[in-house]
């Protein structure tokens, strides 16, 4: 019989069976075996928990031995319908949807989904995994994150890959290197530092061979990944030969730079010090730049995390004129507010630190009101994970504090509670903005965030009338805080299927490193159809150039 080797937190190996082994002695997973004995070290001191994860290369039964799985009368839920239904899945493939579906032999795994939704798992278009980022890096990696991601419901996400000093391939390289040990699907944007020729055909090289399809200008962050708008011009054009989205961090950098500088000079360096340097006109002034400038290549353009109501209307405005423009809000700038930033113990106010920062009360009902409109399309984290530690690194000066916070693992219920169970949006928006939206954005449906046949195996079973409950003694991320601490709520993710694998069930994690998917993603998607034929009609528009003769009449 195959054996289940198991390596609970905190990441005590226990002893192998003979056959255990043989199985950690297999030279094709030897490699893989060494990176995450070297992530056990790392990962022994800072985690506290108590949850359970296969060994690597471990197909035997560990994240369910079943290839075959039928779900029963659950409510199976898509974008644009839902009905109650069975669903038969094997190989990873969701093979069919219908009314009772019969068993077929003995080796299938029967779940009982009645009175619960059935949904496509969540994608997470935001997240910073084992990101190099302000003298640090972020805590959680390919393993932790996403292990928590598959606990809360989500089962792919794609982050972003930052260049290694301006050089797309290294920087790509170097993210290869650091998804060996996913557990689950993922794919990758790109950041551009700097421009040049060989950034530029390097771009080409990203799209055409290695399926990133999206490109991350930082109009933030100066002195380090911030562009300058020329660049940011140089990129939008290159992301429209390609067929490449471009996505802004939109804010003002220098005004940022010049507010933080006013914030010292009053002798304010706490955390509070963040929100007050870089306010939401900042934010509006970046979103409505990169807007236009973005209509003028008459390209498309995604905002990333857009925290303020002044963002958000910039992009109402643009959507209201025709632009094609994506606003993706993410979970923090939902359902918190900026009091948090002014708490006395530093420790607690520190990290509630991103950029752009969390807003005032209000801002969030809003961004929720236009999730709910259309406005705003799809939901992101921006996972980007620093502990207690991490963030003291600004104790004497805000400027210092690691920016980022988590939510990979609570998005899915958050939005669940605030949005769906308060009635602001229907389960079919849910699964919309949690995962449909983002497949058709990056060109990745229905392969992903569908339940049609044919697609990938990625589901949740979500009971509506369970509950959750946030703590950091709980999570799965490998950071001694969270910014959701103690947050209950109606909703919880009972089940979460992974390319077929039953890896989320009893509040227990079974995952093995080393089986997540690099998913490739083909340039074009929907938003550039018809771009040429708007291109054809501009220059139509233009009588130029006028043909005149030297002589005068
Ligand atoms: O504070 C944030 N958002 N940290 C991650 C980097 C970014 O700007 O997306
Ligand atoms: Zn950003
Ligand atoms: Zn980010």
């Amino acid at each position: 019989m195959a054996s289940k080797l198991r390596y609970p937190l905190p990441w005590r190996i226990k002893p192998c069976s003979p056959t255990n082994r043989s199985l950690l002695f297999d030279r094709s997973h030897l490699h893989l075996l060494l990176l995450l004995l070297l992530a056990s070290l790392v990962l022994s001191s800072a985690s506290q928990h108590a949850h359970e994860f296969c060994s690597i290369g471990d197909d035997s039964g560990c994240g369910s031995s079943s290839t075959k799985l039928l779900i029963k009368g659950g409510t199976v839920v898509n974008a644009h319908h839902k009905e109650v239904a069975d669903v038969y899945v094997e190989d990873g493939i969701i093979a069919s949807i219908g009314p009772n579906i019969v068993q077929v032999g003995d080796e299938v795994n029967i779940i009982d989904a009645t009175g619960k939704y059935v949904m496509p798992g969540g994608i997470d278009p935001h997240t910073h995994l084992e990101m190099d980022f302000m003298e640090t890096a972020t805590i959680d990696d390919f393993f932790t994150g996403q292990a928590a991601a598959l606990a809360g419901g989500t089962t792919m996400h794609i982050d972003f890959v930052i260049p290694i000093n301006g050089d797309l391939s290294a920087g790509f390289e170097s993210y290869v290197s650091k998804a060996k040990k996913s557990v689950m699907d993922y794919g990758f944007h790109m950041a551009i530092t700097k421009w040049d020729e060989a950034v530029s055909k390097d771009m080409e090289v990203m799209v055409k061979e290695h399926g990133i399809n999206s490109f991350k200008f930082f109009m933030a962050y100066k002195g380090a990944l911030m562009i300058n708008d020329e660049l940011l011009l140089h990129g939008l054009e290159r992301c429209k030969s390609l067929g490449a989205l471009a996505m802004v961090h939109a804010e003002n950098g220098d005004a940022v730079a010049e507010g933080q500088k006013r914030m010292i000079d009053l002798g304010i360096t706490g955390p509070e010090g963040h929100a007050l340097s870089r306010p939401p006109i900042l934010e509006a002034e970046a979103t409505a730049r990169a807007i236009r400038l973005a209509g003028f290549v008459n390209t498309p353009l995604y905002v990333v995390h857009v925290m303020s109501i002044d963002a958000m209307e910039e992009i109402a405005k643009a959507k209201k004129s025709g632009q094609r423009v994506i606003g993706e809000p993410v979970v923090s700038g939902l359902v918190l507010d900026d009091s948090w930033l002014w708490h006395p113990d530093f420790t607690t106010a520190a990290k509630y630190v991103m950029s752009p920062p969390i807003r005032k009360a209000g801002h969030g009902e809003v961004l929720k009101a236009a999730l709910s409109a259309g406005i705003l399309q799809l939901v992101g984290t921006d996972h980007c994970t620093f502990n207690s530690t991490q963030k003291a690194l600004g104790f004497d000066d805000f400027r210092k504090i690691p920016n980022g916070v988590n939510g990979i693992e609570e998005r899915m219920h958050l939005i669940w509670d605030t949005m769906v169970e308060t009635g602001l949006i229907s389960v079919t928006d849910y699964v919309r903005i949690t995962s449909t939206e983002c497949a058709r954005i990056f060109n990745i449906y229905p392969q992903k965030g569908a339940i049609l046949e044919g697609s990938d195996a990625d589901l949740i079973i979500l009971n509506p009338n369970a509950s959750f409950r946030v703590t950091s003694a709980s999570h799965h991320s490998r950071s001694d805080t969270n910014v959701y601490e103690g947050r209950t709520g109606k909703g919880k993710v009972e089940v979460t299927i992974s390319r077929g694998r039953v890896v989320w069930e009893d509040d227990t994690l079974k995952v093995t490193p080393g089986l997540g998917r690099y998913i490739k993603m083909k340039p074009f998607s929907y938003l550039f159809d018809g771009i040429e034929k708007a291109d054809a009609a501009y220059l139509a528009s233009l009588s130029a150039p006028v043909q005149r003769s030297r002589a005068s009449s």
